[in-house]
């Protein structure tokens, strides 16, 4: 069953029940929106009976089913987690477990106490980059590791979109924890041990009333002045997705797209104000981040939404947004390795960097939304040999789908998948002492 019929309930695992439907189906869904319910139910066949507005409903039922997945918004895990657990559900949680340490430690006791198995969805530990990355580091490829050094670079305009002008642009859900439990994750998997110590710097947002370029009107589309300088102009990211292609011109794989996003990104914005409407229609095709905004596509649409949503918004007078706009740490882990993690926004184009340096070699990659690649230097043969990635068009690496067939597994097997909610109690006790230390200025001892 399924808890959160959004983005992620509706689409990111469950498909694989669509294009596989020995491998199981949905008999629930707890979903408050009326439409949404109704998509998800019509898509996956699921009774009216068990369609329910709320977890509250399906979890009063007697159990029948064996896993819920729980989708919920990020300040909505704890609740129906713990009400799925102690209905004798077995879960699957999308990250963040929770927005406090002792809601996640109350989470894993639950699962534990019940005997029901809980996996969290670190999608990224099973993206062919880092899924290799951990097989090399496990099979002894850099000897014993000595330091992980780990940045998600957040492109400028995702950031805008994001985190200053979207659902995420308030703190009290840190962007680190939100964006990066995945990183402090992979950083503690590949250290292989417990955390002991943790410190963290943060830089607040530039993008503040304060700061705004002078004479910016409101809303970047009422003829802002600055609109051909300013790096957040919301037609230039909307309208002619001219960052959005900039990133995608910068693919390698696959073979074609770079050239034809930068045709697009010269031509898109004679597109979509033309009079001819089969050009138009050409010009609808992109949806994301677009369909952030609006659910119409056309021209006029788009306009209505920038002069009227907060997505037009100039990005430096949003006004409630106070996520930062970077955050480091460095971590110390009980076997002595010693990592550090950047998390920042002003990065030409999406991707992370990652690179684990040991006794006897190193191995440096980099994820992109669409590619990557890792280097593997073997220190004494002195030899380097480069590895590319599969394409993946999920979003996460190519994670998305192995994640759950390994918790479909674990259920089957009663073994505990790789992100388990152990693991992920790890990564989160990071981001929790990070996020003290760079408020109180101090070192947190994790015991
Ligand atoms: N693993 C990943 O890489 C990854 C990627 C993106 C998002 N996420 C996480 O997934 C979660 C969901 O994100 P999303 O983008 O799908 O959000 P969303 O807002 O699209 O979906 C959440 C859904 O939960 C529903 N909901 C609210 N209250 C409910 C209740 N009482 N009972 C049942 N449903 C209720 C909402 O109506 C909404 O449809 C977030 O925590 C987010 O951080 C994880």
């Amino acid at each position: 069953m399924v808890v959160g019929a959004g983005d992620r309930g509706y689409d990111a695992y469950t498909r694989l029940f669509l294009d596989e439907p020995e491998t199981g189906r949905i008999v629930g869904v707890a979903e408050p929106d009326p439409g949404r319910r109704r998509r998800f139910a019509e898509r996956y066949s699921v009774a009216d009976a068990a369609c329910h507005e709320s977890w509250e409903e399906l979890f009063d039922r007697p159990k029948f089913a064996d896993f819920a997945l729980i989708a919920t918004g990020d300040r909505h895990h704890v609740e129906p987690t713990l009400a799925a657990i102690d209905a004798g559900y077995h879960v699957l949680l999308e990250k963040p477990m929770a927005l406090d340490v002792e809601d996640c430690e109350r989470i894993v006791a639950a699962a534990d106490a019940q005997g029901v198995t809980l996996g969290v969805c670190h999608v990224y530990r099973y993206s062919h980059l880092f899924a290799e990355l951990h097989r090399l580091v496990a099979a002894g490829a850099v000897g014993q590791v000595v330091t992980v050094q780990q940045s998600e670079n957040v492109s400028f305009w995702h950031y805008a979109h994001s985190y200053v002008r979207g659902h995420t642009r308030r703190s009290d859900v840190p962007w680190l924890l939100q964006k990066s439990c995945h990183d402090l994750d992979l950083v503690s998997w590949v250290a292989g041990a417990p955390a002991s110590r943790v410190v963290s710097f943060l830089r607040p947002t530039e993008l503040t009333g304060a700061n705004a370029p002078e004479g910016a009107p409101d809303f970047c589309i009422e003829g802002c002045p600055h609109a051909a300088t300013c790096p957040y102009d919301a037609v230039a990211i909307y309208k002619d997705l001219r960052p959005v292609l900039g990133d995608l011109a910068l693919a390698e794989r696959p073979l074609g797209l770079g050239p034809a996003a930068k045709v697009l990104q010269r031509v898109r914005p004679r597109l979509v104000d033309s009079k001819v409407d089969l050009l138009r229609t050409r010009a609808e095709w992109w949806r994301w981040p677009v369909s952030a905004v609006t659910d119409d596509h056309t021209p006029e649409g788009l306009d209505h939404a920038l002069r009227t949503t907060r997505w037009g918004r100039c990005a430096w007078k949003v006004g409630d947004n106070d996520q930062p706009s970077s955050q480091t740490v460095l971590v110390e882990f009980a076997n002595g390795v010693n990592a550090s993690f950047t998390l920042h926004s002003n990065s030409y184009r999406s991707m992370r960097q990652v690179r684990v340096d040991g006794t006897t070699g190193s191995i440096v990659g980099e994820l992109h939304a669409l590619d990557g690649w890792l280097r593997v230097a073997d220190h004494v043969s002195g030899k380097v040999r480069e590895l590319r990635v599969p394409t993946a068009y999920d979003g996460h690496g190519g994670g998305e789908r192995p994640l759950f067939r390994d918790f479909l597994d674990s259920l089957r097997t009663g073994t505990q998948p790789v992100a388990s909610g152990h693991a992920s109690l790890e990564s989160h006790r990071i981001a929790f002492a990070a996020m003290r230390s760079a408020q109180d200025g101090c070192v947190v001892e994790l015991g």
